[in-house]
């Protein structure tokens, strides 16, 4: 009797979980469906058919030393109830993905052409003065993934840095050169080199992110405070090789972000709207494996980004929209 109103809650609570949408409360402990806290940093989403994978940097009992430990990829179709799926990358023995690295913010894209995910990552020593990127594949979206080689990409210096697909099936690489800016890179066909430059913007930007909608790029990033967080800003353009804007605050310059540090921008696009997710992380530089997730809405009206509060707000993937309850102060 005992099992059978067990099985029946399991059964309930699985058709909620199917059917409702889900409040988001940006910085509270995540938890994925096993229980266990998220650990997936510094995050790269990519969407495959009706599922979501959420790949990031584990900081598993991690106080202030970050070296690699694992790049975990989670699965959900709600974004909000999450699956461990495995490690998309392990430490190995040595090498780019040995003991005492810095392995950073993991981002997935999917080649139609040779039906590979290729993934890109900061490679670097812990106190960064290599400054490379390194990629890996698998023919797997959740992984394992085969880890290729790293390389600074046309001899410039890479750390942080995130991959952008255009709707035309191009791929770029957009990395921090601490020399002399933002670099946008034109992937080669195969996405797994960098086939030539496609703009050099004049800023330091870190936790780089890139949107494209409609006529307009985003490109949106924050300053060079390391685990600090800082006022992101963005600035547009009508194509990725330019001319890009000055770059403005995406939320106002006292709430640092609302205390966090872009990672990635995830567009919804559901049933009835499509809206723009801003993931980002609320680091704790002492305490890494207590950094938090800041999932917030980000409103995209022409040419401007701006960022909701952090505050509770019910996410419907299925739906494609993102609202909250009462009109947030
Ligand atoms: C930040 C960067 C993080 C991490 C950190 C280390 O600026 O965005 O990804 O590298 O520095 O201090």
């Amino acid at each position: 009797m005992k099992n059978l109103f067990f099985i029946l809650a399991l059964t309930i609570t699985a058709a909620i979980a199917k059917a409702t949408p889900y409040l988001v409360v940006p910085g509270a402990i995540w938890r994925d469906t096993a229980g266990n806290i998220i650990q997936a940093h510094g995050a790269g989403l990519i969407h495959v058919g009706k599922t979501y994978y959420w790949f990031g940097e584990d900081h598993t009992g991690q106080k202030s030393d970050q070296s690699f430990l694992n790049i975990p990829c989670y699965a959900s179709q709600d974004l909000v109830h999450w699956t461990l799926r495995g490690n998309a990358l392990t430490r190995q023995s040595s090498g780019d993905l040995g003991p005492d690295r810095a392995v950073e913010r993991p981002k997935v894209i999917y080649n139609r052409r040779t039906h590979m995910y290729v993934m890109y990552l900061h490679i670097d020593s812990k106190d960064y003065h290599e400054a490379k990127v390194g990629v890996a594949t698998s023919r797997k979206v959740e992984g394992p993934y085969t880890y290729r080689q790293s390389f600074q990409p046309l001899g410039h210096q890479s750390r942080d840095m995130t991959v952008f697909q255009d709707t035309d099936g191009r791929a770029y690489l957009i990395h921090e050169d601490r020399m002399s800016g933002v670099r946008i890179d034109l992937l080669s066909a195969d996405y797994l080199s960098v086939a030539g430059p496609i703009a050099l913007i004049p800023q330091a930007l870190e936790g780089n992110c890139v949107l494209h909608v409609k006529d307009t790029y985003f490109m949106l990033g924050s300053h060079l405070t390391g685990w600090a967080m800082n006022p992101d800003v963005y600035a547009t353009a009508p194509a990725l090789s330019g001319p890009w804007s000055e770059f403005a605050n995406v939320a106002p310059p006292s709430t640092n972000t609302y205390n966090s540090q872009s990672a990635f921008i995830l567009p919804v696009q559901g049933a009835k709207a499509t809206s723009y997710l801003y993931i980002g992380d609320r680091w704790k530089g002492d305490n890494l494996q207590d950094s938090r997730y800041i999932w917030m809405p980000l409103a995209v009206n022409d040419k401007t980004l701006s960022l909701a509060p952090d505050v509770p707000f019910t996410l419907d993937a299925a739906a494609g929209t993102m609202t909250f309850d009462s009109k947030p102060q």
